[in-house]
């Protein structure tokens, strides 16, 4: 069954727990974007927002770590009340030892991929995460549009993660909004991502419903079960 992840980065901050609330009930999962300005232009968010977020919510804290040396800030992330924490391929030289360590903090860990990497610089991770999450986007920014090359990738991953490890979460992240959401569970995403497809709405608890019954569905075609 698949499931909405929402993404904080497009909620009026001023009014965070109010926002979080109104989702609560369909989102299973709230995504916390995190940013440095080196791997990312933009700074945002961090460990203050997971804490002041920590008492109202009891939805697991998804942490998108979009940083240099993500691992430097994992025993802080965890004390502030992260759950899970997902960095990029592209930020280490090698994900095994900050796997590891995040697994140390207390931490779920999961790995998310740009779309310019090769699915396969992922591939030999499968075992050791909890998470895959492939960017449908440039990271960085909400509000920008789904480029479907994530379409094709989802089926590869899809198909690897039946393979190797069914219980790893195949997250889509980026432009994900009502009318393609469909499309992203069919091609093999079982966790929607979405920022401005729920809190830029003008009902963001109707959305995060829409989008969550989405996720909820079977998908179209077989998720690449392999006989
Ligand atoms: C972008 C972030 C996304 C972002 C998605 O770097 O990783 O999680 O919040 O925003 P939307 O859903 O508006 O594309
Ligand atoms: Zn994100």
């Amino acid at each position: 069954m698949g499931k909405l992840s929402a993404s904080i980065l497009a909620a009026d901050l001023a009014r965070l727990g109010e926002e979080v609330k109104l989702v609560e009930p369909y989102a299973e999962v709230i995504h916390v974007d995190i940013m440095d300005g080196h791997f990312v232009p933009p700074i945002a968010l961090g460990a203050v927002v997971v804490r002041s977020l920590r008492p109202v919510t009891e939805r697991p804290l998804h942490g998108h770590l979009m940083v240099d040396a993500p691992e430097a800030y994992f025993d802080e992330l965890r004390e502030a009340g992260l759950d899970v924490v997902s960095f990029h391929l592209e930020a280490v030289p090698d994900p095994g030892p900050a796997i590891r360590k995040a697994r140390e903090a207390g931490l779920g860990v999961g790995l998310t991929v740009n779309l310019e990497t090769p699915l396969e610089a992922a591939a030999p991770y499968l075992e050791e995460i909890d998470d895959l999450m492939l960017m449908s986007i440039r990271p960085g920014w909400s509000f920008q549009q789904l480029n479907p090359e994530v379409y094709p990738r989802l089926e590869a991953a899809r198909g690897q993660i039946d393979r190797r490890n069914p219980a790893v979460d195949l997250e889509i992240d980026g432009g994900v909004k009502i009318e393609n959401a469909a499309r992203a569970i069919d091609a093999g995403a079982n966790v929607l991502v979405a920022a401005s497809g729920v809190f830029a709405q003008p009902d963001p608890s109707a959305a995060a419903r829409a989008l969550a019954e989405i996720a909820a569905t079977e998908p179209a075609r077989p998720t690449g079960k392999v006989h």
